[in-house]
């Protein structure tokens, strides 16, 4: 039998997207669905969802819930992929200027405990039966916002007596947690005794994040590093204590790179397609990025790129603290990214000093993010702490080197320059160990180092752009995953 599952998530691509999380909820699906599984999804309708969807189709009215009147059901199709989606229709929370969390002003929307609290009662109500059609036999949450469908499910068996279908929560950034003020308990329609530690109180608090992993059968995490990180006291924002109970239900499952939006011999957003066997288009896509960003147009300097949200998880800090040592050596720098509004500045003081050698664009802008990773020499992505990190897979497939810090899935997924990795055969990329500016700059100066040696770069690019961090193999371990709990096979 066909292993149906659920998908309940706030972002997906391309209909919406502010990071990787979009990334993984537009590409895994497909993926899936090419092994067998019928893969769906749900999600809030923000306007950018609804208008990016066909076929959209009345599937049952909700009722009231949360202070609103009646919540609709739909239900549509993502054409790219063929993919069925969900959409939960309810226009006083999510027919909204600004993004799905902050409003035109950057300032986060006051209920987003009722706004993401209504995505997961709304999804265990699809997992219950709402489409007379379709029933999954998985509910796989992703992230905080999330975090509740598993509640619902486990007090609707509660009070009904009839047995929930399985849970899988996937953490893409255990920093967010969507943790509210108590005092919005009561309007969750959650049973009282689900407010303790064994359930979703976190330190006197609402944690919708908590909630998915102590509810869920399943946790996993998107890179094997990552899963071993937030199971300890340092990298565990407070719940490596209940992740440690988990430790059996754990797993880390790579993210992949969607060779349909990412790849680029068949990329129609950069200036010419490439590839190993067909290499001057790089050439081309850099002499492009050098002219579009105000840069000289010097073909031997060592472009470094960066596409990111700006913000403390990022390094971008640290990137600042290195500026000078990537310019003084000859090299460039572009910047793609809109955040923290403190290393927005940063940055545009360092391009203001330096307009021939950095360049800054603020702003979320999904052509020129292709643009950069192709025309770059070097993508960096020093963050501090990263569960998978899905640019330096970009940047690889791209033959731009990355440049990481040994962290999470940056560690699992870059192999680092050295003279012994070199002569293995085994260097992608730099890689640096200590998040301090003398680390990130030795590694800045083996990228230039291996630059000046042509024929050991050119291998290095080629090695890179070998590696396979295709979907299969991640939608394999999900399948895997699914079939313990469930007993079905995926094909
Ligand atoms: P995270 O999800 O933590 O932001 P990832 O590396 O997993 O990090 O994914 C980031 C995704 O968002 C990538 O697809 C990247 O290209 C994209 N991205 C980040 N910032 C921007 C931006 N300013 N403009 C366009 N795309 C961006
Ligand atoms: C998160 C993480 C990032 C990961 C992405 C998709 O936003 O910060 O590392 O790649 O989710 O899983």
């Amino acid at each position: 039998m066909t292993v149906c599952v659920l998908h309940v998530a706030a972002e997906m691509y391309p209909l919406l997207k502010t990071g990787g999380l979009a990334d993984v909820v537009g590409a895994l699906p497909p993926a899936q669905m090419q092994l067998g599984t019928d893969a769906r999804v749900i999600l809030p309708a923000f306007p950018s969802v609804v208008a990016g969807l066909t076929q959209i189709e009345h599937v049952a009215d909700l009722g009231p819930a949360f202070g609103l009147g009646n919540v609709r059901l739909e239900r549509g199709v993502l054409a790219a992929h063929s993919v069925v989606v969900y959409i939960i229709r309810a226009d006083a929370f999510y027919d909204r200027p600004g993004n799905p969390y902050l409003d035109a002003s950057h300032t986060q929307y006051a209920d987003s405990d009722r706004r993401f609290a209504l995505l997961g009662w709304a999804a265990a109500r699809v997992a219950n039966g709402a489409d007379p059609a379709w029933k999954p036999h998985v509910l796989h949450a992703h992230d905080w916002h999330a975090g509740l469908a598993p509640a619902y499910l486990r007090a609707w068996e509660r009070q009904t007596g009839v047995p929930r279908i399985p849970c899988v929560i996937t953490v893409h950034n255990l920093a967010y947690q969507g943790v509210f003020p108590a005092a919005g308990f009561g309007v969750l329609q959650l049973p009282a005794d689900f407010f303790s530690i064994n359930g979703a109180e976190f330190y006197g608090h609402i944690s919708f994040l908590k909630a998915g992993l102590f509810y869920s059968d399943r946790i996993t995490t998107v890179s094997p590093t990552y899963a071993r990180e937030i199971q300890t006291h340092a990298q565990g924002a407070g719940l490596d204590g209940l992740l440690r109970t988990r430790t059996h239900d754990i797993s880390g499952i790579l993210n992949g790179v969607d060779k349909t939006v990412w790849n680029p011999a068949t990329d129609t957003a950069i200036n010419a397609q490439y590839s190993i066997g067909k290499f001057a288009g790089k050439d081309k896509c850099k002499a492009a990025l050098q002219e579009r960003m105000g840069l000289a147009r010097e073909p031997g300097a060592l472009v470094f790129g960066v596409v990111s949200r700006l913000t403390e998880q990022k390094g971008i800090d640290l990137l600042l603290s290195a500026i000078p040592d990537i310019v003084q050596r000859g090299g460039q720098l572009v910047v793609l990214g809109t955040g923290d509004p403190a290393l927005e500045n940063g940055l545009k003081n360092a391009a203001a000093a330096n307009p021939r050698a950095v360049a800054v664009e603020l702003g979320f802008d999904e052509t020129l993010s292709h643009s950069i990773i192709a025309g770059s020499d070097v993508v960096m992505v020093p963050s501090r702490f990263e569960p998978c990190g899905l640019t330096q897979l970009y940047a690889l497939a791209y033959g731009s080197l990355p440049l990481v810090h040994c962290v999470g899935g940056l560690a699992d997924t870059v192999v680092d320059a050295s003279l012994e990795n070199l002569a293995d055969e085994l260097a992608t990329g730099f890689v640096f160990e200590k998040f301090d500016r003398a680390a990130i700059v030795a590694a800045i100066r083996r990228a230039f180092a291996l630059k000046a040696r042509r024929l050991e770069w050119k291998a290095v690019v080629h090695r890179a752009m070998e590696q396979d961090f295709g979907w299969e193999a991640s939608a394999l371990r999900y399948a895997n995953v699914y079939q313990e709990l469930t007993g079905l096979q995926s094909a």
